[in-house]
Protein backbone atom coordinates (compact mmCIF):
# COMPACT_ATOMS: atom_id res chain seq x y z
CA UNK A 1 0.00 0.00 0.00
CA UNK A 2 1.35 3.14 -0.92
CA UNK A 3 1.09 6.18 1.46
CA UNK A 4 0.47 10.01 0.16
CA UNK A 5 4.13 10.70 0.84
CA UNK A 6 4.89 7.58 -0.82
CA UNK A 7 2.93 9.09 -4.01
CA UNK A 8 4.58 12.37 -3.81
CA UNK A 9 7.90 11.36 -3.66
CA UNK A 10 7.17 8.76 -6.85
CA UNK A 11 5.59 12.04 -8.68
CA UNK A 12 7.89 14.40 -7.75
CA UNK A 13 10.73 11.93 -9.03
CA UNK A 14 9.14 11.10 -11.81
CA UNK A 15 8.64 14.94 -12.93
CA UNK A 16 12.25 15.27 -12.06
CA UNK A 17 12.97 12.87 -15.25
CA UNK A 18 10.72 14.36 -17.28
CA UNK A 19 11.83 17.67 -20.10
CA UNK A 20 10.98 20.50 -17.85
CA UNK A 21 9.64 22.54 -20.60
CA UNK A 22 6.30 20.63 -20.11
CA UNK A 23 5.74 19.14 -17.11
CA UNK A 24 6.12 22.57 -15.26
CA UNK A 25 3.61 24.58 -16.74
CA UNK A 26 0.62 21.87 -17.67
CA UNK A 27 0.52 20.21 -14.66
CA UNK A 28 -0.44 23.32 -12.31
CA UNK A 29 -3.58 24.25 -14.24
CA UNK A 30 -6.09 21.79 -16.02
CA UNK A 31 -6.24 23.90 -19.27
CA UNK A 32 -8.54 22.73 -22.38
CA UNK A 33 -10.31 24.40 -24.99
CA UNK A 34 -13.86 23.11 -23.50
CA UNK A 35 -14.98 23.91 -19.67
CA UNK A 36 -16.22 19.68 -20.08
CA UNK A 37 -12.67 18.60 -20.64
CA UNK A 38 -10.82 20.67 -17.58
CA UNK A 39 -13.88 19.44 -15.78
CA UNK A 40 -13.18 15.60 -16.83
CA UNK A 41 -8.85 16.40 -16.02
CA UNK A 42 -9.80 17.91 -12.55
CA UNK A 43 -11.90 14.90 -11.58
CA UNK A 44 -10.03 12.48 -12.78
CA UNK A 45 -6.88 13.68 -10.82
CA UNK A 46 -9.16 14.03 -7.78
CA UNK A 47 -10.38 10.49 -8.23
CA UNK A 48 -7.10 8.76 -8.52
CA UNK A 49 -5.37 10.71 -5.74
CA UNK A 50 -8.40 9.83 -3.26
CA UNK A 51 -8.43 6.13 -4.07
CA UNK A 52 -4.59 6.10 -3.79
CA UNK A 53 -5.91 6.42 0.09
CA UNK A 54 -8.15 3.86 -0.19
CA UNK A 55 -6.52 0.61 0.71
CA UNK A 56 -7.33 -2.29 -1.91
CA UNK A 57 -10.33 -4.91 -0.57
CA UNK A 58 -9.51 -8.27 -1.00
CA UNK A 59 -12.61 -8.65 -2.67
CA UNK A 60 -15.30 -6.55 -4.05
CA UNK A 61 -18.55 -6.48 -2.48
CA UNK A 62 -22.15 -6.24 -3.93
CA UNK A 63 -22.44 -2.85 -2.60
CA UNK A 64 -19.42 -1.40 -4.42
CA UNK A 65 -21.04 -2.22 -7.95
CA UNK A 66 -23.83 0.14 -6.81
CA UNK A 67 -21.61 3.00 -5.24
CA UNK A 68 -20.49 6.44 -6.41
CA UNK A 69 -18.26 9.07 -5.23
CA UNK A 70 -19.54 13.03 -5.66
CA UNK A 71 -18.12 16.38 -4.91
CA UNK A 72 -19.32 19.48 -5.56
CA UNK A 73 -16.92 22.62 -6.26
CA UNK A 74 -17.82 26.33 -5.65
CA UNK A 75 -15.88 29.32 -6.47
CA UNK A 76 -13.39 27.71 -8.12
CA UNK A 77 -11.68 30.86 -8.48
CA UNK A 78 -7.80 30.66 -9.28
CA UNK A 79 -8.16 28.83 -12.37
CA UNK A 80 -11.33 30.86 -13.48
CA UNK A 81 -10.20 31.27 -17.48
CA UNK A 82 -9.80 27.62 -17.78
CA UNK A 83 -12.30 26.04 -15.59
CA UNK A 84 -16.07 26.86 -14.88
CA UNK A 85 -16.35 28.03 -11.31
CA UNK A 86 -19.20 25.56 -10.47
CA UNK A 87 -19.14 22.31 -11.01
CA UNK A 88 -19.55 19.04 -9.73
CA UNK A 89 -17.86 15.38 -10.55
CA UNK A 90 -19.40 12.06 -10.03
CA UNK A 91 -17.53 8.90 -10.41
CA UNK A 92 -19.64 5.42 -10.27
CA UNK A 93 -18.11 2.21 -8.93
CA UNK A 94 -14.91 3.81 -8.04
CA UNK A 95 -13.28 0.28 -7.05
CA UNK A 96 -14.71 -1.69 -9.41
CA UNK A 97 -12.98 0.17 -12.45
CA UNK A 98 -9.66 0.66 -10.09
CA UNK A 99 -10.02 -2.96 -10.16
CA UNK A 100 -10.54 -3.33 -13.96
CA UNK A 101 -7.62 -1.45 -14.41
CA UNK A 102 -5.74 -3.33 -12.69
CA UNK A 103 -6.88 -6.61 -14.29
CA UNK A 104 -6.42 -4.53 -17.63
CA UNK A 105 -2.94 -4.20 -16.72
CA UNK A 106 -3.05 0.09 -16.15
CA UNK A 107 -1.25 1.41 -13.15
CA UNK A 108 -3.49 3.99 -11.51
CA UNK A 109 -1.09 6.92 -11.78
CA UNK A 110 0.13 6.04 -15.25
CA UNK A 111 -4.08 6.64 -15.46
CA UNK A 112 -4.19 9.84 -14.32
CA UNK A 113 -0.96 10.90 -15.94
CA UNK A 114 -2.94 10.21 -19.81
CA UNK A 115 -5.73 11.73 -18.61
CA UNK A 116 -4.42 15.07 -16.99
CA UNK A 117 -1.28 16.01 -18.26
CA UNK A 118 -2.32 17.87 -21.28
CA UNK A 119 -6.20 18.24 -22.41
CA UNK A 120 -7.64 15.24 -24.55
CA UNK A 121 -7.91 15.38 -28.24
CA UNK A 122 -10.82 16.07 -30.30
CA UNK A 123 -11.23 12.45 -32.07
CA UNK A 124 -12.92 11.78 -34.83
CA UNK A 125 -16.18 8.96 -34.19
CA UNK A 126 -15.29 5.53 -33.07
CA UNK A 127 -18.77 3.89 -33.29
CA UNK A 128 -22.24 4.84 -32.98
CA UNK A 129 -23.33 8.64 -34.31
CA UNK A 130 -24.23 11.38 -31.84
CA UNK A 131 -21.48 10.28 -29.44
CA UNK A 132 -18.51 13.40 -28.73
CA UNK A 133 -15.20 11.32 -28.83
CA UNK A 134 -11.90 11.99 -27.87
CA UNK A 135 -8.61 10.73 -27.47
CA UNK A 136 -6.09 11.24 -23.88
CA UNK A 137 -3.56 13.28 -25.40
CA UNK A 138 -0.97 10.07 -25.26
CA UNK A 139 -3.84 8.48 -27.25
CA UNK A 140 -4.36 5.45 -25.26
CA UNK A 141 -7.46 6.20 -23.79
CA UNK A 142 -10.60 7.02 -25.60
CA UNK A 143 -13.07 9.17 -24.02
CA UNK A 144 -16.69 8.93 -25.03
CA UNK A 145 -19.80 10.85 -24.19
CA UNK A 146 -22.76 8.45 -23.54
CA UNK A 147 -26.45 8.96 -22.64
CA UNK A 148 -27.83 8.54 -19.07
CA UNK A 149 -29.78 5.17 -20.88
CA UNK A 150 -26.07 3.48 -21.62
CA UNK A 151 -24.94 4.45 -17.87
CA UNK A 152 -27.99 2.11 -16.49
CA UNK A 153 -27.05 -0.37 -18.85
CA UNK A 154 -23.46 -0.39 -18.18
CA UNK A 155 -25.24 -0.86 -14.00
CA UNK A 156 -26.77 -3.55 -15.36
CA UNK A 157 -24.05 -5.52 -16.68
CA UNK A 158 -21.41 -4.46 -14.71
CA UNK A 159 -20.63 -7.23 -11.71
CA UNK A 160 -21.41 -9.83 -15.07
CA UNK A 161 -18.71 -7.83 -17.25
CA UNK A 162 -16.10 -7.91 -14.11
CA UNK A 163 -17.10 -11.57 -13.17
CA UNK A 164 -16.22 -12.38 -16.94
CA UNK A 165 -13.13 -10.00 -16.51
CA UNK A 166 -11.54 -12.01 -14.05
CA UNK A 167 -12.25 -15.59 -15.76
CA UNK A 168 -10.43 -14.69 -18.91
CA UNK A 169 -7.54 -12.26 -16.97
CA UNK A 170 -8.74 -9.56 -19.01
CA UNK A 171 -7.79 -11.49 -22.12
CA UNK A 172 -11.00 -10.29 -24.61
CA UNK A 173 -11.88 -7.88 -27.11
CA UNK A 174 -14.60 -6.75 -25.32
CA UNK A 175 -14.45 -2.54 -24.78
CA UNK A 176 -11.63 -2.26 -21.75
CA UNK A 177 -14.47 0.02 -19.53
CA UNK A 178 -11.71 1.80 -17.17
CA UNK A 179 -14.01 4.76 -15.79
CA UNK A 180 -17.67 6.29 -15.98
CA UNK A 181 -18.09 9.73 -14.84
CA UNK A 182 -21.17 12.02 -14.66
CA UNK A 183 -20.08 15.80 -14.63
CA UNK A 184 -22.58 18.72 -14.23
CA UNK A 185 -21.66 22.27 -15.54
CA UNK A 186 -24.21 24.73 -15.40
CA UNK A 187 -27.14 22.30 -14.38
CA UNK A 188 -26.01 20.37 -17.68
CA UNK A 189 -25.17 16.38 -17.08
CA UNK A 190 -23.01 14.67 -19.50
CA UNK A 191 -21.93 10.94 -18.81
CA UNK A 192 -18.63 9.74 -20.04
CA UNK A 193 -16.94 6.24 -20.53
CA UNK A 194 -13.17 5.98 -20.88
CA UNK A 195 -11.91 3.00 -22.13
CA UNK A 196 -8.47 2.02 -23.72
CA UNK A 197 -7.87 2.62 -27.15
CA UNK A 198 -8.46 0.15 -29.91
CA UNK A 199 -6.31 1.48 -32.44
CA UNK A 200 -2.43 2.05 -31.71
CA UNK A 201 -1.16 5.27 -29.74
CA UNK A 202 1.82 5.48 -31.97
CA UNK A 203 1.06 3.49 -35.19
CA UNK A 204 -1.48 5.32 -37.58
CA UNK A 205 -4.08 3.93 -38.96
CA UNK A 206 -4.98 4.39 -43.00
CA UNK A 207 -7.97 2.42 -42.93
CA UNK A 208 -10.98 1.46 -40.93
CA UNK A 209 -14.01 -0.77 -41.09
CA UNK A 210 -17.37 -1.02 -38.32
CA UNK A 211 -18.72 -4.40 -39.08
CA UNK A 212 -21.66 -5.69 -37.74
CA UNK A 213 -21.97 -9.05 -40.19
CA UNK A 214 -24.93 -7.67 -41.78
CA UNK A 215 -25.39 -6.24 -45.48
CA UNK A 216 -28.67 -4.64 -45.20
CA UNK A 217 -27.15 -0.85 -45.52
CA UNK A 218 -24.05 -1.49 -44.57
CA UNK A 219 -21.57 0.40 -46.35
CA UNK A 220 -20.09 3.64 -46.32
CA UNK A 221 -22.09 6.87 -47.08
CA UNK A 222 -20.25 9.33 -49.63
CA UNK A 223 -20.21 12.26 -46.71
CA UNK A 224 -18.78 9.65 -44.69
CA UNK A 225 -15.98 8.66 -47.63
CA UNK A 226 -15.31 12.18 -48.34
CA UNK A 227 -13.81 12.36 -44.34
CA UNK A 228 -10.14 11.90 -44.19
CA UNK A 229 -10.31 8.28 -42.00
CA UNK A 230 -14.13 7.39 -43.08
CA UNK A 231 -15.53 4.39 -41.48
CA UNK A 232 -15.90 1.57 -44.08
CA UNK A 233 -18.60 -0.85 -43.82
CA UNK A 234 -19.70 -4.93 -44.69
CA UNK A 235 -20.00 -3.96 -47.68
CA UNK A 236 -17.16 -1.86 -48.60
CA UNK A 237 -15.15 -4.72 -46.79
CA UNK A 238 -16.06 -7.24 -49.50
CA UNK A 239 -16.25 -4.82 -52.49
CA UNK A 240 -12.68 -4.15 -51.51
CA UNK A 241 -11.35 -7.42 -51.60
CA UNK A 242 -10.19 -6.20 -48.36
CA UNK A 243 -7.89 -9.19 -46.08
CA UNK A 244 -6.92 -9.51 -42.83
CA UNK A 245 -3.60 -11.86 -43.11
CA UNK A 246 -2.96 -13.08 -39.90
CA UNK A 247 -1.05 -16.55 -39.26
CA UNK A 248 -2.84 -19.54 -37.67
CA UNK A 249 -1.39 -19.13 -34.12
CA UNK A 250 -2.72 -15.41 -33.86
CA UNK A 251 -5.98 -16.59 -35.98
CA UNK A 252 -6.74 -19.44 -33.41
CA UNK A 253 -6.28 -17.26 -30.74
CA UNK A 254 -8.58 -14.56 -31.71
CA UNK A 255 -11.37 -16.59 -33.02
CA UNK A 256 -11.01 -18.53 -29.24
CA UNK A 257 -11.51 -14.74 -27.62
CA UNK A 258 -14.25 -14.02 -30.22
CA UNK A 259 -16.41 -16.78 -29.50
CA UNK A 260 -16.65 -16.32 -26.10
CA UNK A 261 -16.76 -12.65 -25.99
CA UNK A 262 -20.37 -12.83 -28.49
CA UNK A 263 -21.32 -15.42 -26.42
CA UNK A 264 -21.29 -13.30 -23.62
CA UNK A 265 -22.79 -10.59 -25.17
CA UNK A 266 -25.81 -12.88 -25.88
CA UNK A 267 -25.72 -14.00 -22.73
CA UNK A 268 -26.50 -10.78 -21.39
CA UNK A 269 -29.24 -10.04 -24.13
CA UNK A 270 -26.67 -7.02 -25.85
CA UNK A 271 -27.15 -6.92 -29.83
CA UNK A 272 -25.87 -4.40 -32.44
CA UNK A 273 -22.51 -4.24 -31.40
CA UNK A 274 -19.66 -3.81 -34.03
CA UNK A 275 -16.00 -5.22 -34.74
CA UNK A 276 -13.89 -2.06 -35.00
CA UNK A 277 -10.85 -2.98 -37.60
CA UNK A 278 -8.10 -0.38 -38.10
CA UNK A 279 -4.97 -0.96 -40.60
CA UNK A 280 -1.42 0.32 -40.16
CA UNK A 281 0.50 0.19 -43.40
CA UNK A 282 4.17 -0.33 -42.05
CA UNK A 283 5.68 1.55 -45.36
CA UNK A 284 3.41 4.37 -45.98
CA UNK A 285 4.02 4.93 -42.30
CA UNK A 286 7.54 4.85 -42.52
CA UNK A 287 7.18 7.20 -45.80
CA UNK A 288 5.22 9.38 -44.11
CA UNK A 289 7.06 9.85 -40.74
CA UNK A 290 9.97 10.86 -43.26
CA UNK A 291 7.85 13.25 -44.63
CA UNK A 292 6.71 14.68 -41.32
CA UNK A 293 10.60 14.72 -39.86
CA UNK A 294 11.39 16.77 -42.76
CA UNK A 295 9.12 19.42 -42.37
CA UNK A 296 9.69 19.46 -38.54
CA UNK A 297 13.31 19.70 -39.51
CA UNK A 298 12.67 22.94 -41.55
CA UNK A 299 10.06 24.41 -38.56
CA UNK A 300 12.55 24.15 -35.53
CA UNK A 301 15.26 21.90 -34.48
CA UNK A 302 13.05 20.13 -31.75
CA UNK A 303 14.16 16.54 -31.94
CA UNK A 304 11.11 14.51 -29.41
CA UNK A 305 11.99 11.28 -32.20
CA UNK A 306 9.31 8.29 -33.10
CA UNK A 307 5.28 9.79 -32.99
CA UNK A 308 3.66 8.95 -35.96
CA UNK A 309 0.87 11.62 -37.16
CA UNK A 310 1.13 13.53 -34.27
CA UNK A 311 1.30 17.63 -34.51
CA UNK A 312 4.66 18.91 -34.30
CA UNK A 313 3.84 20.70 -30.53
CA UNK A 314 2.46 17.44 -29.26
CA UNK A 315 4.08 16.03 -26.29
CA UNK A 316 2.94 12.68 -27.03
CA UNK A 317 6.73 11.25 -26.60
CA UNK A 318 7.61 12.35 -23.49
CA UNK A 319 6.19 9.38 -21.67
CA UNK A 320 8.18 7.03 -23.88
CA UNK A 321 11.10 7.55 -23.02
CA UNK A 322 11.84 4.06 -23.07
CA UNK A 323 13.52 1.72 -25.92
CA UNK A 324 12.61 3.35 -29.49
CA UNK A 325 10.78 0.74 -31.86
CA UNK A 326 11.22 0.09 -35.30
CA UNK A 327 8.67 0.72 -37.71
CA UNK A 328 5.62 -1.66 -37.36
CA UNK A 329 6.73 -2.93 -33.88
CA UNK A 330 4.30 -2.20 -30.73
CA UNK A 331 4.29 -3.21 -27.19
CA UNK A 332 1.43 -5.67 -26.61
CA UNK A 333 1.09 -4.04 -23.37
CA UNK A 334 -0.61 -1.01 -24.29
CA UNK A 335 -1.78 -2.08 -27.97
CA UNK A 336 -3.25 -4.87 -26.49
CA UNK A 337 -5.30 -5.46 -29.76
CA UNK A 338 -2.43 -5.43 -32.07
CA UNK A 339 -1.49 -8.37 -34.97
CA UNK A 340 1.02 -8.23 -37.33
CA UNK A 341 0.52 -9.51 -40.92
CA UNK A 342 1.50 -12.78 -41.66
CA UNK A 343 4.62 -13.85 -44.52
CA UNK A 344 2.23 -13.91 -47.23
CA UNK A 345 0.65 -10.51 -46.92
CA UNK A 346 1.31 -8.38 -50.04
CA UNK A 347 2.45 -5.48 -47.61
CA UNK A 348 3.74 -5.38 -44.22
CA UNK A 349 0.74 -4.10 -41.89
CA UNK A 350 -0.76 -4.61 -38.29
CA UNK A 351 -4.28 -4.49 -37.38
CA UNK A 352 -6.17 -3.34 -34.58
CA UNK A 353 -9.30 -5.24 -33.90
CA UNK A 354 -11.96 -5.34 -31.18
CA UNK A 355 -15.40 -5.10 -30.09
CA UNK A 356 -17.30 -1.87 -29.42
CA UNK A 357 -20.52 -0.28 -28.99
CA UNK A 358 -21.56 -3.21 -26.70
CA UNK A 359 -24.43 -1.46 -24.75
CA UNK A 360 -27.47 -1.69 -26.97
CA UNK A 361 -29.68 -3.77 -24.98
CA UNK A 362 -32.45 -6.09 -27.11
CA UNK A 363 -35.65 -4.95 -24.77
CA UNK A 364 -34.73 -1.06 -24.89
CA UNK A 365 -33.94 -2.29 -29.07
CA UNK A 366 -37.33 -3.38 -28.90
CA UNK A 367 -39.07 -1.13 -27.25
CA UNK A 368 -37.43 1.88 -29.58
CA UNK A 369 -38.25 -0.31 -32.47
CA UNK A 370 -41.71 -0.30 -31.42
CA UNK A 371 -42.08 3.56 -30.93
CA UNK A 372 -40.82 3.89 -34.25
CA UNK A 373 -43.26 1.50 -35.82
CA UNK A 374 -45.46 4.35 -37.03
CA UNK A 375 -42.73 6.33 -39.23
CA UNK A 376 -42.52 5.27 -42.28
CA UNK A 377 -39.16 3.16 -42.97
CA UNK A 378 -38.04 3.48 -39.39
CA UNK A 379 -35.12 2.10 -38.57
CA UNK A 380 -36.21 -1.23 -36.52
CA UNK A 381 -37.55 -3.00 -40.00
CA UNK A 382 -35.30 -5.90 -39.47
CA UNK A 383 -35.81 -6.18 -35.77
CA UNK A 384 -38.13 -8.71 -35.24
CA UNK A 385 -36.45 -11.15 -37.00
CA UNK A 386 -33.00 -10.89 -35.13
CA UNK A 387 -32.76 -11.28 -31.46
CA UNK A 388 -29.49 -10.95 -29.24
CA UNK A 389 -28.35 -14.87 -29.94
CA UNK A 390 -29.15 -14.83 -33.75
CA UNK A 391 -27.13 -11.63 -34.13
CA UNK A 392 -23.98 -12.97 -31.92
CA UNK A 393 -24.13 -16.52 -34.60
CA UNK A 394 -24.30 -14.14 -37.85
CA UNK A 395 -21.67 -11.72 -36.36
CA UNK A 396 -19.31 -14.52 -35.15
CA UNK A 397 -19.54 -16.55 -38.60
CA UNK A 398 -19.31 -13.29 -40.44
CA UNK A 399 -15.62 -12.45 -38.39
CA UNK A 400 -14.45 -15.72 -39.26
CA UNK A 401 -15.02 -15.94 -42.57
CA UNK A 402 -12.98 -12.56 -43.15
CA UNK A 403 -10.58 -14.30 -41.52
CA UNK A 404 -9.72 -16.86 -43.93
C1 LIG B 1 -4.62 17.06 -8.10
O1 LIG B 1 -5.00 16.46 -6.88
C2 LIG B 1 -4.11 16.72 -5.81
C3 LIG B 1 -4.58 15.92 -4.62
O2 LIG B 1 -5.94 16.12 -4.37
C4 LIG B 1 -4.07 18.22 -5.51
O3 LIG B 1 -3.14 18.47 -4.47
C5 LIG B 1 -3.64 18.94 -6.78
O4 LIG B 1 -3.70 20.34 -6.56
C6 LIG B 1 -4.56 18.58 -7.93
N1 LIG B 1 -4.09 19.21 -9.13
C7 LIG B 1 -4.72 20.20 -9.71
C8 LIG B 1 -4.03 20.81 -10.87
O5 LIG B 1 -5.82 20.60 -9.35
C1 LIG C 1 -1.99 -15.32 -44.28
O1 LIG C 1 -3.34 -14.85 -44.27
C2 LIG C 1 -4.11 -15.21 -45.40
C3 LIG C 1 -5.45 -14.50 -45.30
O2 LIG C 1 -6.12 -14.87 -44.12
C4 LIG C 1 -4.21 -16.72 -45.50
O3 LIG C 1 -4.94 -17.06 -46.65
C5 LIG C 1 -2.83 -17.32 -45.53
O4 LIG C 1 -2.92 -18.72 -45.50
C6 LIG C 1 -1.98 -16.84 -44.36
N1 LIG C 1 -0.62 -17.29 -44.53
C7 LIG C 1 0.14 -17.74 -43.53
C8 LIG C 1 1.56 -18.05 -43.88
O5 LIG C 1 -0.27 -17.86 -42.38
Amino acid sequence: MLTPAHIAAAIASKTKTKKKHFVAQKVKLFRASDPLLSVLMWGVNHSINELSHVQIPIMLMPDDFKAYSKIKVDNHLFNKENMPSHFKFKEYCPLVFRNLRERFGIDDQDFLNSLTRSAPLNSEAQGRSGARFHTSYDKRYVIKTISSEDVAEMHNILKKYHQFIVECHGNTLLPQFLGIYRLTVDGDETYMIVTRNVFSHRLSVYKKYDLKGSTVAREASDKEKAKELPTYKDNDFINDGQKIYIDGENKKMFLEKLRKDVEFLAQLKLMDYSLLVGIHDVERAEQEEVESEDNEAEEEGESDGGGIGTPPDSPSNTLDSTKPLSPGEFDPAIDVYAIKSNDSAPRKEVYFMAIIDILQHYDAKKKAAHAAKTVKHGAGAEISTVNPEQYSKRFHDFITTILS
